[in-house]
């Protein structure tokens, strides 16, 4: 039903017209008190079976919205509604600013992928604190704030303008995510060097701590597709030495490589996500978790479709698994459909709980060595 109404309605629009208006309609059954109680017993059913502890937050199930879809934060009852577990907001930036020109968003519709240059659009971090600061929450969800670089800062002045969005924004988030691995702000993905990293997750630890005394608000850092092996081991290894609390593996690609698309669109500057980026996500994955173990909280993204592919990123070290572009091509179900597989997958496990299986293949394969 779904896809027969976005071959006939959304693929026919500017794929960020069409982001737009579902995402109005997703808002206004969010503020319809019948509509958003019939939808969410319809979409957000609970399994007790998924209920996940990760960073020390309780959570109905693991699998949630990853950043880039709600950057403002207007939509987190709404999302929450259509049954994402946890809503990750952002990229919000220390200043407000308008992204990249349009069109900065397009289909790859045979790859079931999206490329997209967007460049953090977004109303910056007072706005989104004001916002955040004056919400009456319908549902109980999980809030990250994924926090990145405003562009016309110079890349020598970054600490600073992720400290700004910390101390605004830290007592509002669950969790916040250190984001470096977007490749739409220029000099953004240099600060993954640990050289650079070192420096400025201290920074954004210390901020959150002065910012929010009554409790310690977890810190991840997210990470990019395109890192080397060595580079992946770097972050991995940094991130335990400063107690880090999690690693979100990954964010798009700039590779094309695999696609069956062709033309033009190929070759537009920006992210790629989607199905192509699965098998890589996973890999950085698996590579994490063989590094860091239980150590530190694993988040799975990267081309997740359907519960199989949530499934294989828990076996792989995933605490929390998320998605974005696969939302687009499968509509409101996308969510309901994965918990409710994640639930059928765990009962015919060997595994007597979520826990259990995670990181289960990663271990399996080093026993076996
Ligand atoms: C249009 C679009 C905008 C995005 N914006 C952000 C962002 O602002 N911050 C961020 O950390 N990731 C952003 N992402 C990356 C996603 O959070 C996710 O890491 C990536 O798309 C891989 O997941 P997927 O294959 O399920 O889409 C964006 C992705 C898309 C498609």
């Amino acid at each position: 039903m779904y896809k027969l109404f976005f071959n006939l309605v959304f693929k026919r629009m500017d794929p960020e017209k069409a982001h737009y208006l579902a995402f109005r309609w997703i808002r206004l059954a969010a503020r319809t008190p019948v509509l958003r109680t019939f939808v969410a017993a319809a979409l957000a059913p609970r399994y007790k079976e998924l209920r996940t502890e990760a960073l020390g937050l309780r959570m109905h199930g693991p699998f949630g919205l990853a950043a880039g879809f709600d950057k403002n934060a207007i939509a987190i009852d709404g999302m929450a509604m259509l049954g994402f577990d946890h809503i990750e907001i952002g990229t919000v930036t220390g200043e407000p600013q308008p992204g990249n020109p349009k069109k900065r968003l397009f289909r790859l519709v045979q790859d079931r992928a999206l490329i997209n240059r967007m460049g953090f659009n977004n109303e910056g971090s007072l706005a989104v604190a004001a916002r955040l600061a004056s919400r009456s929450p319908v549902f109980r969800t999980t809030v990250g704030v994924n926090i990145g670089k405003t562009k016309v800062v110079p890349e020598a002045e970054a600490v600073g303008d992720y400290v700004k969005s910390t101390e605004r924004l830290a007592a509002f988030a669950d969790y916040l995510v250190v984001n470096v691995s977007s490749p739409n702000t220029p000099g953004l993905r240099n600060l993954q060097a640990t050289e650079a990293l070192r420096p400025l997750l201290t920074a954004v630890r210390e901020a959150a701590d002065r910012s929010v005394r009554s409790r310690r608000v977890p810190l991840l850092v997210k990470i990019a597709p395109d890192l080397a092996d060595e580079d992946i081991d770097a972050v991995a290894d940094l991130a335990v030495e400063l107690g880090l609390d999690g690693v979100i593996a990954t964010n798009t690609t700039i590779s094309r490589e695999g696609l069956v698309t062709k033309g033009d669109v190929v070759d537009e500057t920006g992210g790629l996500s989607g199905a192509p980026l699965k098998e890589r996500s996973l890999e950085v994955l698996r590579r994490l978790y063989a590094r860091v173990g239980d150590r530190i909280t694993l988040v799975g993204v990267g081309g997740i479709e359907n519960a199989e592919d949530a499934w294989q990123r828990i076996l792989a070290g995933a605490t929390l698994v998320q998605g974005y572009s696969a939302f687009i091509y499968e509509g409101p179900f996308y969510a309901r459909a994965i918990h409710k597989g994640l639930a059928a997958r765990l009962r015919t496990s060997p595994y007597a709980t979520l826990a259990d299986a995670i990181g289960a293949d990663v271990r399996k394969k080093a026993d076996a060595a």
